[in-house]
């Protein structure tokens, strides 16, 4: 089981403090298992991991394989919840680089995560006359930015192969029965994905939205599925020692505590887009009514250069969650100079991680000495079952967190006022009174 370690924070958040929050920790999280509290209704990701549709698991990695096997690219269309978690387990799991690295499965060109014309016009320079699939992933289906990037995908793919075989190569991931997507994949006779009725787009990475785009990159999703299940029953019990309470508990104190920033930081730079996934998750579930954790993210060492500063000697309204992955996949030794101009003879003979270690314990201290506290994730490897287990962990923590804050952390309202603006701005249909408004206001 992965392990939090709070012995770093006990100068900020003494264990007694700690203790005395266990009846608030048991409440939370038996609202949440209970499904009694706010937005209960999108909880179905707690048994995921247990009772996801094994028919549609087999789909997912059949499609895989048909892909893998009649594809060198495939086209993730999706934004947020529909695009964070497989971008970030296609990178931790196989690489940043791993449309780079020589294998013999389908490069992955993520788009609809933004409306820049310039990244869609790279996205299809990078496709180029390669052969390739769509997987436009979708809950609503009328999220703008990766509705208006599968009109542009749609519309190259048909002109490529033709309407029939392009539909062959189209994989729509939506709702199971309502929105624009679903009707066009039903009406086009595209293969479709359920993004479960009780899972949100932040917590559906390990539904269809996250799971195909990682099978096709040879991902072992069975394996990521078993560390999940491995979670999902250790985390159930109900006791301070659980990971998922320490955690929950220490972000929560410290807020109490006045901090207002949560930095999660790794040294690992292919853990970038966990970060990514990590605050959307917390951001969008805690993030409301005036209260919340302002969800940051480093990549250490490289930040340590940048950031460090502010995070030793800023303003004081931050703790951080380093994340660490005991044991790197090899070995660097580190060689004799026989001139040593670079003084690093010292280190001759050492292995790469030592330096790592020592890095990660002298800024913990530097970092507690300057009022930063720090929570450690400690995880023995990067692997599929344990980024499993990592994944759950978040999760539930999320879930029980929110309710300990008092916020539904099911749901975003505030993630559309931009959206009706936009809308209104666009001249969409309905919006009529407001786009006079907005225009002159602007
Ligand atoms: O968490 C969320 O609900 C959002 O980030 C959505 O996932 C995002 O807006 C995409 O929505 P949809 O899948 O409906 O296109």
């Amino acid at each position: 089981m992965l392990n939090v370690d709070l012995s770093p924070i006990s100068s900020f958040v003494t264990p007694e403090t700690l203790a005395a929050m266990e009846p608030r920790v048991r409440a939370a999280h038996e609202t949440l298992t209970s499904g009694t509290g706010a937005g209960n209704d999108y909880t179905g990701w707690r048994y995921l991991p247990r009772d996801y549709d094994k028919e549609e698991f087999a789909r997912i990695q059949k499609a895989a394989k048909k892909i893998q096997s009649d594809s060198k690219v495939l086209v993730v269309i999706g934004i947020g919840g529909s695009y964070l978690g497989a971008r970030a387990v296609v990178e931790l799991l196989r690489s940043p680089n791993y449309n780079l690295k020589k294998k013999d499965t389908p490069d992955i060109l993520f788009a609809g995560n933004t409306l820049s014309t310039d990244a869609i016009l790279e996205t299809i320079e990078l496709i180029g006359g390669r052969d390739f699939s769509i997987n436009i992933i979708s809950k609503s289906g009328t999220t703008t930015e990766p509705a208006v990037a599968f009109r542009i995908f749609k519309d190259l793919i048909e002109k490529k192969y033709g309407k029939e075989e392009a539909r062959r190569r189209i994989y729509a991931t939506t709702d199971k029965a309502k929105g624009a997507l679903k009707g066009l994949a039903d009406a086009e006779g595209y293969e479709t994905f359920v993004v479960p009725d009780d899972v949100g787009g932040r917590y559906s990475v390990l539904t269809a939205v996250g799971l195909l785009p990682i099978a096709v990159t040879g991902i072992d999703i069975e394996a990521l599925m078993g560390g999940a299940a491995e979670a999902m029953e250790a985390f159930s019990v109900l006791s301070m020692d659980n990971p998922v309470w320490k955690y929950a508990a220490a972000r929560n104190a410290l807020y109490e505590q006045g901090k207002r920033v949560e930095i999660l930081a790794c040294y690992e730079p292919s853990f970038r887009f966990m970060c990514e996934w990590w605050k959307q998750l917390y951001g969008e579930s805690e993030g409301k009514d005036g209260k919340g954790l302002f969800p940051a993210s480093t990549e250490f060492t490289a930040d340590l250069h940048s950031m460090g500063q502010f995070i030793q000697e800023g303003e004081r309204i931050m703790f951080e969650t380093v994340v660490r992955f005991d044991k790197p996949k090899g070995t660097v030794t580190i060689g004799e100079d026989p001139d040593n101009v670079d003084g690093l003879n010292f280190l001759a003979g050492k292995d790469l991680s030592f330096v790592s270690e020592q890095a990660i314990r002298g800024t913990r201290l530097a970092h507690v000495d300057g009022g930063v506290p720090n929570i450690l994730v400690e995880v023995p490897e990067v692997s599929e079952r344990w980024l499993g287990q990592l994944i759950y962990f978040f999760e539930l923590a999320c879930g029980v967190s929110g309710y300990l804050l008092g916020v539904n952390p099911f749901n975003q309202p505030g993630v559309e006022a931009y959206k009706k603006n936009m809308f209104a701005l666009l001249g969409k249909p309905g919006y009529e009174d407001m786009k006079q408004a907005l225009e002159a206001r602007l």
